[in-house]
């Protein structure tokens, strides 16, 4: 069976063409920088930390991929770079290499969402991979749940994916898609 990171890559994978324009969130170590930079046509990829900037640059430059926007920014100032996307990757909480202090925070991570559910193309897509064993972790959690749950049927589709039998609180993927036609009903 596919781990939840897995199935957020394949989600979006199914929707990213070389004429799309996607962001990461999050960049950290930038494992999901390079997967988006593979597909599409342009990555803007966010974080609040330096450390994240130089390690993902590195990455990019061994890889030989030049279509990706490395930006020092909190993702919840995604409009001020992006107008339209087809694809956003979050993975939320700490990057484990680093200072685990610094976390994702919900009002950022919710402002973020919004914008770019509104951003969204139609057949757009959003994975959301949520980590919430560290402090603070669950209230981030419920937030996200609270926000998605109430995303307009006729215009959002979310759905869960999550392991039901594993203990010490294993993240989840939400993924959010952008309907091709607004659903009557
Ligand atoms: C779980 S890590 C991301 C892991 C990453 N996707 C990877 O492939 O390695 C979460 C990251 O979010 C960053 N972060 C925290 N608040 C942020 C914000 N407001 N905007 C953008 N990134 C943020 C952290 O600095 C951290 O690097």
């Amino acid at each position: 069976m596919k781990k939840p990171l897995e199935m957020a890559h394949d989600f979006l994978a199914q929707v990213i063409t070389k004429d799309d324009v996607v962001v990461d969130a999050t960049m950290g170590n930038g494992n999901d920088t390079l997967f988006l930079a593979k597909l599409a046509k342009q990555v803007y990829a966010f974080d609040i930390q330096e450390l994240a900037l130089q390690k993902t640059s590195q990455r990019l430059q061994k890889a030989g991929l030049t279509n990706v926007e490395l930006l020092l920014q909190g993702h919840e100032n995604v409009d001020q770079f992006v107008t339209e996307v087809k694809a956003a990757i979050f993975n939320l909480g700490y990057l484990p290499s680093a200072d685990k202090s610094i976390i994702t925070k919900p009002h950022t991570t919710i402002e973020s969402l919004e914008k770019l559910c509104q951003m969204l193309v139609k057949g757009g897509r959003i994975a959301i991979m949520i980590y919430y064993g560290h402090e603070g972790g669950d209230i981030e959690r419920d937030a996200v749940m609270d926000y998605v749950s109430q995303l307009p049927q006729q215009e959002y589709t979310a759905t869960i994916y999550r392991t039901l039998n594993q203990i010490n609180n294993p993240p989840f993927l939400v993924m959010i898609e952008k309907l091709e036609r607004y659903r009557h009903g």
